[in-house]
C-alpha cells in the first residue's frame, strides 16, 4: 500500500513536505542517502528527472555524480526506438555488478520503457536485481515506493493517465539560466510508428493560468529563457474547454517578459497562422522553429497517419520562412518505413532540397510495440536502410554547415550558458535561432546576452568573438 499521492502532492511546492506513513518520517529514514539518476531520451524526460530530483531530496537524498557512491540508481527511461531498449539494460548489467559489492543498493527504472508491457515481464523474469519499477503516470509515488520496500521487487506501473496535477512547480532546475516549462502531456496524434500516445497517455493540457503563474515566478528569479514543453506543443488548449489556443499562450507567455522563449515539438497539422504571426512579431519567441517532415513522400506521410501532404508541408514550410525572418528551421526525419520505396525515399530528399534545413535528427524507422506500422510489411535489409540513411545524412550536414555559413560575419545575440566543452577557456552559448557558438569571453558572461561576432562555421557549432 502507498501514500495517497495526491495529498501528498497539493502541498508541495508551497513549503516542505513531510512524508509520513505509519509514524515513520521519510527523512528520518533517507536522510544523507545518495542518489543517482541517468537520463535518456528527450527534453520531456530531462525535465520529469527535475521532479524526480526534488521529490527525493525533500525526502533526505542528496545527488551524487558518481554512481559507485549511489545508495539509489534510477533510469529515467526512453522508449522511442529499440535501440534505447538495449543501452539501458547494457547500464543496467553495471548496475548489477555493484549490487553485488553493496546489498542495499536500491536500482530503479522509471519513465517510457516502465509502461511497455513487454520490458514489464522482461524485468520481472529476468532482472530480479532491479527494485523498482514506476510509470510515467505515478512519478510522485516515488516516496512511498521507497519507504514501503521491502526486499521483493515493487512494479507500480499505471496503465492509464491520470488527470493533470498541479504540483507548485517543485523541481531541482538543472540551470539557473534556462527552463523547462511543460505546457501539455501526451499525445492524441497517434502516428502509426509512434509509441508516445501509449506511454505517454492522451493529450493533456496545463491551464494556462497555472503556465502562466510558473513563468511569473521564473522571470523573479531571473530565467533569461524558458522552453515550453510538450509533444505536440501547437495542439495546446484543444482538450481544455474553453481554454485559449497556443498562438495565445505564446503571446501571453510573450507579455510576462522573459527575454527568451522558445518551444518544442511542434506538429505542422497543428500550425496555425496566427501562430507565425506571433513568432514574427514578438522580440522575445525566438525564431527557432523545429518542423518535423518525417518523410517527404505522400503516400508514406499518410501510412504514417500524419495528417498532412508534402505539398501542404511545402506550403508552411515557406510561409514561416517568408515571414519569420532568420528563422532556423530544423526537423526530423525517419528513412525506411514500411513499404517505402526509392521513389518515396527520393521525394524525402527532394524536400530537404528545397527546405535546407538548418539540422535535422534523423532515424531508422524502428518497430515498437503495439502500434499499427509493427505491423506492416518491413522488407528492406538493414544494408539499403543504412544506406539510405547515410545519403540522407550526407545531405542534411551539407544544408546545416552552409547554413552556419552564412552566419559567418554577421553579429548575433548569444546567451551564454556555461563554460564552452572544447576550449575550457572559452564559454558557449546559443544565438536566438537556436546555433551553438564558442565564444572568447570571459565566464562572467554566463547568464548574460551578449553581441557576438561570428567567425567561422563548423559543421555543428560556429566561432566567434564579443564585440560591443
Ligand atoms: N522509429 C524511428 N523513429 C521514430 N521516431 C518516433 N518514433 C519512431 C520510430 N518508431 C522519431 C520521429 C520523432 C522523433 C522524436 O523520433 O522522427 O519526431
Ligand atoms: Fe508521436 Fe506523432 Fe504524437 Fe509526435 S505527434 S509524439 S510523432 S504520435
Amino acid at each position: 500500500m502507498h501514500l495517497p499521492n495526491m495529498k501528498d502532492a497539493k502541498v508541495r511546492g508551497q513549503s516542505k513536505v513531510n512524508y509520513i506513513y505509519e509514524d515513520r518520517n521519510y527523512e528520518d529514514i533517507f536522510k544523507g542517502k545518495k542518489y543517482y539518476i541517468r537520463t535518456y531520451g528527450c527534453q520531456m524526460n530531462v525535465h520529469d528527472s527535475e521532479e524526480i530530483k526534488a521529490l527525493l531530496e525533500q525526502i533526505g537524498f542528496n545527488e551524487t555524480e558518481e554512481m559507485e557512491k549511489a545508495d539509489l540508481i534510477l533510469l529515467n527511461t526512453c522508449a522511442i526506438r529499440e535501440n534505447a531498449h538495449d543501452k539501458v539494460f547494457g547500464f543496467l548489467g553495471r548496475c548489477k555488478h555493484l549490487k553485488k559489492a553493496k546489498k542495499d543498493l536500491i536500482i530503479g527504472l522509471c519513465g517510457c520503457m516502465a509502461q511497455e508491457e513487454s520490458v514489464v515481464n522482461e524485468i520481472k523474469e529476468k532482472h530480479p536485481y532491479i527494485d523498482i519499477v514506476f510509470g510515467t503516470h505515478n512519478m510522485n509515488e516515488l516516496p512511498s515506493i521507497l519507504a514501503n520496500l521491502n526486499h521483493k521487487q515493487d512494479i507500480e506501473v499505471y496503465s492509464k493517465e491520470g488527470d493533470v496535477f498541479e504540483f507548485g512547480n517543485l523541481y531541482k532546475r538543472d540551470s539557473k539560466i534556462s527552463a523547462w516549462v511543460n505546457i501539455m502531456f501526451g499525445c492524441d496524434k497517434f502516428c502509426t510508428y509512434c509509441i508516445v500516445p501509449y506511454t505517454r497517455g492522451k493529450q493533456r493540457s496545463r491551464k494556462s493560468e497555472d503556465i502562466l503563474r510558473e513563468v511569473r515566478e521564473l522571470k523573479k528569479l531571473g530565467y533569461q529563457e524558458i522552453t515550453l514543453l510538450g509533444q505536440n506543443v501547437n495542439a495546446y488548449g484543444k482538450d481544455l474547454d474553453g481554454e485559449i489556443e497556443f498562438s495565445k499562450l505564446l503571446e501571453k507567455v510573450s507579455d510576462i517578459g522573459i527575454p527568451r522563449i522558445r518551444f518544442v515539438t511542434s506538429h505542422p497539422w497543428d500550425f496555425t497562422d496566427e501562430m507565425i504571426d506571433i513568432i514574427a512579431e514578438r522580440d522575445n519567441i525566438m525564431p527557432y522553429i523545429h518542423l518535423p517532415l518525417q518523410s517527404g513522400s505522400s503516400r508514406i506521410l499518410k501510412l504514417m497517419g500524419r495528417r498532412y501532404t508534402k505539398e501542404e508541408y511545402l506550403t508552411l514550410y515557406h510561409k514561416i520562412r517568408d515571414k519569420v525572418k532568420g528563422a532556423s528551421i530544423t526537423t526530423d526525419i525517419i528513412v525506411a518505413f514500411p513499404g517505402e520505396t526509392e521513389e518515396d525515399f527520393k521525394d524525402t530528399l527532394d524536400v530537404v532540397d528545397e527546405c535546407k534545413y538548418d539540422g535535422a535528427f534523423t532515424f531508422i524507422f524502428s518497430p515498437r510495440e503495439n502500434t499499427p506500422a509493427a505491423l506492416m510489411k518491413d522488407e528492406l535489409s538493414l544494408e539499403e536502410k543504412e544506406n539510405r540513411l547515410h545519403v540522407l545524412n550526407e545531405k542534411i550536414n551539407m544544408y546545416s554547415k552552409e547554413s552556419n555559413e552564412r552566419m559567418v560575419g554577421t553579429i548575433q545575440k548569444v546567451l551564454v550558458t556555461g563554460v564552452s566543452e572544447k576550449d575550457t577557456n572559452k564559454v558557449c552559448g546559443y544565438t536566438e535561432n537556436m546555433k551553438l557558438v564558442n565564444i572568447d569571453a570571459s565566464k562572467d558572461t554566463i547568464g548574460k546576452i551578449i553581441n557576438v561576432k561570428i567567425e567561422e562555421a563548423k559543421s555543428f557549432s560556429l566561432d566567434g568573438i564579443m564585440v560591443k
